[in-house]
Order: structure tokens, then sequence, then C-alpha cells
């Protein structure tokens, strides 16, 4: 089976920077690179990498994202750090690209990490820019923001 068309404008590699910050945390910003690639099956391969402004190694992730019907969603992904998420939710058409809005209401957290109880992603598309945002409810704090990204086609 082919990739869903509704996929399509996301493939390629994004390219930007991003700011992070939680209550139990300082604030700290990264530059990222992610990656969704069409491996001619039904999903793309996903692959992100982020750096400090020192150029230091920070979180990294992958996975696959499926589009089992034209508005909706499935993401599939782990984390080095223990954790793996399985985001669902839906995907629509905004002017000039693709709002993907998703939530993992549990995750798979292994014995040695944080503990998080459950995400919520979205992914903006407008024409070559890609914006990010990543809430969470974890170590014991109720769902708030953790990260936000702009990225630009590479
Ligand atoms: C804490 C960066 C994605 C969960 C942190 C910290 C940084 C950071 C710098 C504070 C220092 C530390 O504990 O290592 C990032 C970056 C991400 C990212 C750059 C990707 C762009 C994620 C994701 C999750 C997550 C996807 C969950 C699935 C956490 C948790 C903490 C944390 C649980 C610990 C908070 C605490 O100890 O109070 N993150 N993170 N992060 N992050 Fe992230």
């Amino acid at each position: 089976m082919a990739l869903p068309p509704q996929l399509r404008p996301l493939i390629g590699t994004w390219r930007g920077t991003g700011s992070g910050h939680y209550p139990t945390i300082d604030a700290f910003s990264y530059s990222e690179e992610l990656t969704f690639r069409d491996v001619a099956k039904p999903f793309l391969v996903y692959q992100q990498r982020t750096w400090s402004p020192e150029g230091k190694p920070m979180h990294m992730e992958t996975g696959f994202l499926r589009s089992p019907t034209a508005t909706t969603v499935e993401f599939v992904l782990a984390q080095p750090t223990g954790h793996a998420e399985l985001a669902e939710g839906t995907l629509s058409a905004v002017e000039g690209g693709l709002f993907l809005d998703l939530r993992s209401p549990q995750l798979l957290v292994s014995t040695s990490a944080k503990t998080v109880e459950a995400t919520a992603r979205t992914y903006r598309i407008t024409d070559d820019r890609l914006s990010v945002d990543f809430s969470m409810a974890a170590v014991g704090v109720v769902m708030t923001h953790h990260l936000h990204s702009d990225l630009v086609k590479a």
C-alpha cells in the first residue's frame, strides 16, 4: 500500500530552533532537525534530534506516523529516556498546509525513567514552515507546555 496523500506535506527534513520550560526545571533553548521519510509504505518514518546552543546533543526520538483515515493520525514514538508514546489524534487541512493534533493518554515508562503520565503534541505546517508544540503531565505536574519549535523545510 502507498503512502496516504494527506501525509505528503510532512515529507522532508525540517530545521530550526526551539525553547523549552516546565515548572520543575530551568528554561532552555535548542536547535532541532526532524525528518519524515517516505519509505514506499503506508506510513512515514520519523527521526528527530536536538542540540544545545553550544552544539551538545540533547533529546532525540524516533517513530512511525500512520494516517488510517483522511482525518486521523497515529504516531508511535520511542525515546532513549525510557519512554514510549502512542499518540492518536486528528489531521486537518488549514490555509497553506496541515494541522496535526495528537494525544497520548498514557505512556510506557521504564522503571528508571522520570514519570510521564500523558503527552499532547501539535504539528502545524504553513507553506514551508513547521511549528511544533509539546505538553506533558509529568513528575507530578498536570498537563503543562514543555516545548515549542519553529522549523523550515531544508
Ligand atoms: C526535562 C529538554 C522532550 C520529558 C528536560 C530538561 C531539558 C529537556 C533540558 C531539563 C534537564 C533534564 O532533566 O534533562 C528536552 C528537549 C526535548 C524534550 C530539548 C525535545 C525537543 C521531551 C519529551 C518528554 C520529555 C518528548 C517526554 C516524553 C521530560 C521530563 C523531564 C524533562 C519528564 C524532567 C522534569 C523534571 O525532572 O522535573 N527536558 N525535552 N522531554 N523532560 Fe524534556
